[in-house]
């Protein structure tokens, strides 16, 4: 960990890559493979700063994700039999983590399996696909469309209502829901794929319950510790955080995934929204975002006041969004600060970006933010995401290319860690 002093002299890039947040020293559980999220970290990243916490005598009872995505920290808290506050503005991601953070009984789970496959293949399958909401149309073909609403129809009435293991056969009816679809595969760009042949219904969920019941397997007791998940964004002023000894968390970044686009199928399918757009309100790092630009401006902080600055004469759509971004984390620093216990420890693990040669140092500005937000002991160090990748860049549709006029994609990211 090298100590962050004068900020304006920092180079965050010089920072050496630390062995120690690098490695995990066990193997993954099945359980973190359950459901497809992008940009979710190693799990290994929540036993280090567990582990971190520990060698440097800070007693840690009670935990927080602030961004908590798929679940990760949630999963690991559960493990270590530490209390969890997770929160996340997607509610895909607080469907997954729930699931996450709690162990089923194998037999509850098999004859509920059982009772969803029967009531599937003994009722008919009617036709609704004519009458599917236009978005879930463009989305599926005839075929798979009907099975799938035939499939939550029988997850419906198999499983008791507002229990956990009906959010288990959710959690695993939504992570089929793209690969039956024609969406393009792996694609982080919403796009169809005329040419895709969209996987079995029925066989593609017996396999992911198989799958998700053998990961519910691996772990012997999960142990009692407390886990509270919301969905909200963490900035409303209606989110009352619990304090907390520590948080660790990965910020979304600025304009590189929509969430709420890339979760629409589920969100459409689960009927959290009737149009999933509604979800892009309040999600940090979103391209769509309605303030006052000229007004808010002059609250950035230095780092990101610079980097604005260099945007706007160019691009100032995207300077525009990226101050929005900055605003925002800044708030962020300030409400994590506020929820910890006194000497707690907040650790962010943060990339950096590039858009047409100007650096994003989202490292940095968040880093100024946290000294701004009264963080004491502000350090930082770096950790490689990937081996190599050789293809660093993201062309316009999202696709990974060796084209250096795309928006470049680091291999490394920092870990940034203050005290209250
Ligand atoms: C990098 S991901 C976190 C991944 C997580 N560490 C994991 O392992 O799955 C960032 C998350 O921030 C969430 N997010 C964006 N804006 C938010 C907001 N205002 N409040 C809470 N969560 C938000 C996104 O939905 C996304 O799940």
């Amino acid at each position: 960990m090298i100590p962050v002093k004068d900020i304006s002299k920092f180079d965050f890039e010089s920072v050496d890559i630390d062995p120690f947040w690098n490695v995990g020293s066990e193997k993954e559980f099945k359980m973190h493979r359950i459901h497809a999220y992008p940009a979710k970290f190693p799990a290994f990243i929540t036993t280090k700063a567990l582990e971190y916490a520990n060698t440097q005598g800070y007693g840690v009872t009670k935990i927080a994700d602030v961004f908590c995505g798929c679940g990760t920290s949630a999963f690991e808290a559960k493990r270590n039999d530490i209390d969890f506050w997770g929160c996340d503005i997607n509610p895909v991601a607080t469907l997954i983590t729930k699931v996450k953070s709690r162990q089923y009984q194998k037999t509850k789970l098999e004859d509920y399996l059982a009772a969803i496959l029967k009531f599937y293949r003994e009722n008919p399958i009617i036709e609704c696909y004519s009458t599917a909401p236009e978005r879930l149309q463009y989305w599926y073909r005839d075929r798979q469309f009907n099975e799938l609403a035939h499939l939550k129809h029988a997850i419906i009435n198999s499983t008791p209502i507002d229990s956990d293991y009906r959010l288990f056969f959710f959690c695993a009816f939504s992570n089929i829901l793209k690969p039956t679809s024609v969406w393009l595969t792996k694609s982080i760009k919403p796009q169809v794929d005329p040419l895709k042949q969209p996987a079995d219904v029925i066989s593609s969920f017996e396999s992911q319950c198989d799958f998700m019941m053998a990961a519910n397997q691996e772990i012997d007791n999960l142990g009692d510790a407390n886990s509270e998940i919301i969905t909200a964004s963490f900035l409303a002023s209606e989110v009352q955080a619990p304090k907390v000894d520590m948080i660790i968390t990965s910020p979304p970044y600025v304009t590189s995934y929509e969430y709420a686009d890339l979760h629409q199928l589920s969100s459409l399918w689960l009927d959290y929204v009737d149009d999933f757009r509604e979800l892009r309100e309040g999600a940090i790092g979103s391209l769509y975002h309605d303030y006052n630009f000229n007004r808010e401006l002059k609250r950035l902080n230095n780092t990101g006041t610079k980097i604005v600055t260099w945007l706007l004469d160019q691009y100032k759509p995207k300077a525009r969004s990226v101050a929005k971004y900055f605003l925002d984390m800044q708030k962020v620093a300030k409400k994590s600060a506020d929820m910890l216990n006194s000497n707690g420890l907040a650790i962010f693990v943060i990339g950096n970006t590039e858009y047409k040669g100007v650096r994003i140092d989202n490292a940095k500005h968040l880093a100024e933010s946290m000294m701004d937000a009264g963080f004491r002991e502000i350090s930082v160090t770096k950790r490689k995401i990937s081996k190599k990748i050789l293809t660093p860049y993201r062309d316009e549709r999202g696709k990974f290319t060796t084209n250096a006029g795309g928006r470049k994609v680091y291999s490394e990211e920092f870990i940034l860690l203050g005290r209250k």
